[in-house]
């Protein structure tokens, strides 16, 4: 079984809380907020806790608030190589409106980074060589060149890692320029790396297929929401429906997903079972209310369907 590590350039604290209705001008009064530690690398560490595995969350933190993110991965035992930043963390904010149930979601912007403190980041996971795989997952805050995963990707070769990349814009255009191993796009990002607006269900296969041979990675999985997700590479492709599940939030359903795909595969798994147990992972994540993550049991239970299947 081979090392993962996860790279996040833009933590954030998710504070979750409810409100009866969402009215203007008056005092709304809040249930007891939740607090998560949040960010694509971020989560796809603790994701990976919660199926039984263990990962390295690399990860810039500052001020009160990052004190707070450090203490919060603590109390989930995420082993952390934390770079400290002189800008604080951001605090994302979701409220759910219990007569509607409907969800909003405010993001903060993600907080500067200097260049020597990103320098920093990509150095720990140079430093951290019994890494097979490293996650790079998120977006990018100001500082940050939209280059870093292609870096990254740089890096990876550089220690004999094998990058997974799960980001959108430029930042993943970059990281494909470069060429790694492992692309999860949905629909909207593959447009984005295939110069196209909107992308035909049936067009996949060949997009896919058509970025793998012009290098952009070895494999690709496109994710496509309750319909599953397709797997391409240079040989073969395979396309796996999730079972029908009672969705509950949609929230983290990609970065559970990456985690079920990069735990199958530190442990030796084939591309198909990783699929099939990345996806079982994704759609585990749905059945959970707001930010929460998949649950091993539930992510288990959906993978012997699919496997049946
Ligand atoms: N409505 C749903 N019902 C069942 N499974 C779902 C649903 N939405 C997502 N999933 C599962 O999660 C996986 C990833 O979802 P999706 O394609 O929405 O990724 P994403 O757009 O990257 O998500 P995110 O917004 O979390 O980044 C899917 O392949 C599927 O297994
Ligand atoms: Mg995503």
């Amino acid at each position: 079984m081979s090392g993962i590590i996860t790279i996040t350039f833009s933590p954030c604290i998710d504070k979750s809380t409810s409100v009866p209705a969402l009215i203007p001008e008056k005092k709304l009064k809040c249930s007891m907020p939740v607090l998560q530690p949040g960010g694509g690398g971020i989560n796809v560490a603790r994701a990976i806790k919660y199926l039984g595995g263990e990962a390295t969350a690399v990860f810039p933190s500052g001020g009160y608030t990052g004190k707070f993110f450090n203490h919060l991965l603590e109390m989930e035992n995420i082993t952390s190589l934390i770079i400290e930043s002189s800008s604080e963390t951001r605090e994302n904010i979701i409220i759910v409106e219990e007569s509607s149930t409907n969800q909003y979601r405010f993001g903060m912007p993600g907080t500067q980074l200097s260049e020597e403190e990103w320098k920093k980041c990509l150095k720990a996971v140079e430093e951290n060589d019994s890494a097979g795989f490293i996650v790079a997952s998120g977006s990018l805050p100001p500082g940050v060149p939209a280059d870093i995963y292609a870096q990254l990707a740089k890096i990876a070769k550089s220690i004999n890692a094998k990058l997974i990349v799960d980001t959108s814009g430029e930042a993943l255009k970059r990281a494909a320029d470069e060429g790694v191993y492992l692309l999860k796009p949905n629909l909207s990002e593959l447009g984005t790396l295939a110069g196209l607006e909107n992308i035909d269900a049936g067009a996949v296969e060949s997009i896919a297929k058509k970025l793998i041979l012009e290098n952009s990675c070895e494999v690709m999985i496109v994710s496509l929401g309750s319909e599953g997700a397709i797997l391409v590479t240079k040989e073969e492709s395979y396309k796996v429906k999730p079972p029908k599940v009672d969705r509950k939030s949609t929230v983290g359903a990609g970065d559970s997903m990456v985690a079920g795909i990069v735990i199958s595969l530190s442990r030796g798994m084939s591309l198909k079972e990783a699929l099939q147990y990345g996806v079982a992972c994704g759609s585990a994540a749905t059945m959970n209310e707001g930010t929460s993550l998949c649950r091993k049991e539930d992510a288990d239970r959906l993978f012997e369907r699919i496997k049946l299947e």
